[in-house]
């Protein structure tokens, strides 16, 4: 699916570019984004990210400062949108991942999308409270759901929001 370009107070969501290549495999080998998103190169940041159609680059300033992932279930009757994103360590803690979550998710609804989840890492902390802040509720735990670094499974978290949670649009700035 072609996603259009969004435009929100602080950043814009846009299509991925070819040059956005080197800045996201910069972003995804940082320590910190790394941790929770394992073992990129440059041919997964092509075939997941820049070549996928499912990311949106998070443009801050005029720099990629990370993508967001929009994965819509295809059956109707159980219809949904899962969602993945990461942001470079220079921009974290100002309500970005916020921002770009309610900038996408926003717009899904009006587009008629409902139901919308997240499933970061049980020990994610800092993500897991960026995204109940917002109003993402916890729906219980995905046993042995994500491989890591040394070859063990680790625990998700399956989180969810509604639209009908949120009749005035969502928020970043709220929580
Ligand atoms: C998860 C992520 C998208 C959140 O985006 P963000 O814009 O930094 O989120 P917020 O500014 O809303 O901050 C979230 C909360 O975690 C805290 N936090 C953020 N980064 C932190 C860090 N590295 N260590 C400790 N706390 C952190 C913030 O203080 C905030 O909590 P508080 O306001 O109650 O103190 C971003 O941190 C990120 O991309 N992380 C790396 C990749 C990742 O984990 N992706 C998510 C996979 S599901």
């Amino acid at each position: 699916m072609a996603w259009p370009v969004l435009s929100g107070e602080r950043m814009m969501l846009r299509p991925p570019a070819d040059s956005d290549a080197g800045p996201l495999l910069g972003i995804l080998t940082e320590p910190e984004v790394s941790k929770w998103w394992v073992g990129y190169t440059a041919d997964r940041v092509r075939d997941e990210i820049t070549e996928s159609g499912n990311a949106l680059i998070m443009e801050i300033g005029g720099h990629c400062a990370g993508a967001l992932f929009l994965y819509p279930h295809e059956d109707a009757e159980y219809e949904h949108v899962v969602i993945h994103l990461f942001l470079g360590a220079h921009w974290y803690r100002q309500r970005y991942g916020a921002e770009a979550l309610a900038i996408a998710i926003n717009h899904l609804v009006a587009q008629g999308h409902h139901r919308f989840t997240l499933d970061p890492n049980v020990h994610n902390e800092p993500a897991i409270r960026s995204y109940e802040r917002l109003g993402f509720g916890r729906v219980g735990v995905l046993r042995q759901y994500q491989l890591r670094h040394d070859g063990s499974w680790e625990d998700g978290l399956l989180m969810d929001l509604v639209a009908s949670d949120i009749p005035n649009g969502l928020d970043w700035r709220s929580g």
